[in-house]
C-alpha cells in the first residue's frame, strides 16, 4: 500500500516560524509532525511513503533523519519554482503511485487520528474514484462542509455556511483514498487544486464518497492550531529523564520536556508548556500555555504566555513576551523588552524595544 504525502506548500499562515523548516517537520510536542504521520502510516499496514516536496522540503526532511518505522521512504519533487498545488503533486507521481491499486493522500500539514485500513475498505466498497475523510467539527462556519447523500456519496461542499444553515458538520480532513483512474482528471505539468478543480467534477458524476470519523484531527496551519495541537498531546507525553529542575521551582502539570531541559530556581512553569531539547530557563521565570522549540535560552524573570519560540533564540531578563506572539529562529530579545500580544519576529532579529501593537518585525 502506497500513500503520498503533499509537503511542498510554502505555510504562510505560519511564518515566521515556516520560513525555516517546513510545516511537515514542526514539532508536536517534541516529535515532528511527520514522525507522527509515518508511525500512524506503518501501523495501518502502509509500506511505501511518497513525500511529494519541492527543493527545499526535500532537504530539510533528509537533514532530520527521521525514523521511518519500516516504511519505504521517497520523493517526488514539485518543478523548481513552479509548485504543483494539492493536485498536480499527484499527477506528477503518476508512475511511482502506479495503477495496480487504490492509494492514500495525506495534507502533510494536518494531524489526523484516521483509520487508513477502514478508509481504503469503504473506499473499495463504494467503488469509487475519491473518498474524502471527514472529520465531525463543532462550529463548521470556518470549513467547507459536504452535503452528503445517504450513501454516503458527497454531492458538492459549500465554504463557510452559517451553522444554523450548513448541510452537515462535516468538514474534509485533508485524507483521501483514491483510484487510479484519478489519474484521468488531473491535468499534467502544471498547478492543480484538487479541492476546486477536481473533486466538484467527481462529485458531479457522482464518484465522490466521504468517510465521516470522530477522532482527533487537527490542521496546524495557524498558530493557534498549532498551540492546540500540542496542548491536546501534552497529556500523554512523558518528561524525558535528564532534565534539571531548580530549588522552589513549580511545575504546573501538563509539561512536556525534551532531553536535557534545565529549568532554575523558583519558577513557575505550565500548565500547557512544551520545552525542546537543550531549552535553558533561569531563576524566577513564569512560562505557561507555551511552545518553546531546541536550544533557546530563556534568562532569569522572563515571562511568556500563550506564545511560540523557535529555536535557538535568546529571551533577555526581565523580558515579557505575550499571547499569540511568535519568534522567529535564533532571534535575540534583549533585557527588558516587552513584546505584547501578536507580535512576530523574524528568524536571527535582534530586539532591543519594547513591540506595544501587534505587527511583524522583519
Ligand atoms: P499556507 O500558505 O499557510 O496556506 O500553507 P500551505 O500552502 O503549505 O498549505 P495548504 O493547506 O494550502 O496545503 C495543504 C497541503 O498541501 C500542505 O501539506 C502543503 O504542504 C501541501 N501543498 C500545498 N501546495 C503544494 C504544492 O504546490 N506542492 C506540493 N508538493 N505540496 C503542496
Amino acid at each position: 500500500m502506497k500513500a503520498l504525502i503533499l509537503t511542498g506548500g510554502f505555510g504562510t499562515r505560519l511564518r515566521p516560524l515556516s520560513c525555516t523548516r517546513p510545516k511537515i517537520l514542526f514539532p508536536i510536542v517534541n516529535k515532528p509532525l511527520l514522525q507522527w504521520t509515518l508511525e500512524r502510516l506503518a501501523k495501518n499496514n502502509v509500506n511505501e511513503a511518497i513525500m511529494a516536496v519541492n527543493y527545499q522540503t526535500e532537504v530539510a526532511i533528509k537533514q532530520h533523519r527521521i525514523p521511518r518505522h519500516g516504511l519505504h521512504v521517497t520523493y517526488s519533487r514539485d518543478p523548481l519554482r513552479k509548485p504543483l498545488g494539492t493536485g498536480g503533486p499527484i499527477k506528477k507521481a503518476e508512475k511511482r503511485i502506479g495503477h495496480d491499486s487504490h492509494f492514500l493522500v495525506l495534507n502533510g500539514d494536518i494531524f489526523a487520528d484516521v483509520n487508513y485500513t477502514e478508509i481504503l475498505r469503504t473506499h473499495q466498497k463504494k467503488d469509487a474514484v475519491a473518498t474524502i475523510a471527514l472529520h465531525r467539527v463543532e462550529d463548521p462556519s470556518r470549513y467547507g462542509v459536504a452535503e452528503l447523500a445517504k450513501d454516503s456519496r458527497i454531492k458538492r461542499f459549500i465554504e463557510k455556511a452559517p451553522r444554523e444553515t450548513a448541510p452537515s458538520d462535516l468538514i474534509n480532513a485533508g485524507v483521501y483514498a483514491l483510484s487510479p483512474e484519478i489519474f484521468k482528471y488531473i491535468p499534467k505539468g502544471r498547478a492543480v487544486s484538487i479541492e476546486y478543480e477536481v473533486f466538484p467534477k467527481l462529485a458531479e458524476e457522482g464518484v465522490l464518497y466521504g468517510y465521516a470519523y470522530d477522532d482527533l484531527w487537527r490542521d496546524i496551519g495557524k498558530p493557534e492550531d498549532y498551540l492546540e495541537i500540542n496542548r491536546t498531546l501534552i497529556n500523554s507525553a512523558i518528561t524525558q529523564p535528564r532534565c534539571r529542575i531548580g530549588k522552589d521551582t513549580k511545575l504546573n502539570e501538563p509539561t512536556a520536556f525534551d532531553k536535557q531541559v534545565s529549568v532554575g530556581r523558583e519558577s513557575v512553569i505550565g500548565p500547557h508548556v512544551v520545552l525542546g531539547q537543550n531549552v535553558t530557563v533561569g531563576n524566577n521565570v513564569h512560562i505557561q500555555d507555551s511552545v518553546i522549540l531546541s536550544g533557546t535560552a530563556v534568562s532569569d524573570f522572563a515571562s511568556i504566555d500563550g506564545a511560540i519560540i523557535g529555536e535557538g533564540v535568546y529571551i533577555g531578563e526581565n523580558t515579557k513576551i505575550g499571547r499569540g506572539c511568535i519568534i522567529g529562529d535564533h532571534a535575540k530579545i534583549k533585557d527588558n523588552t516587552v513584546l505584547t500580544e501578536r507580535v512576530s519576529i523574524c528568524p536571527a532579529k535582534e530586539i532591543s524595544e519594547s513591540v506595544l501593537t501587534s505587527k511583524c518585525i522583519t
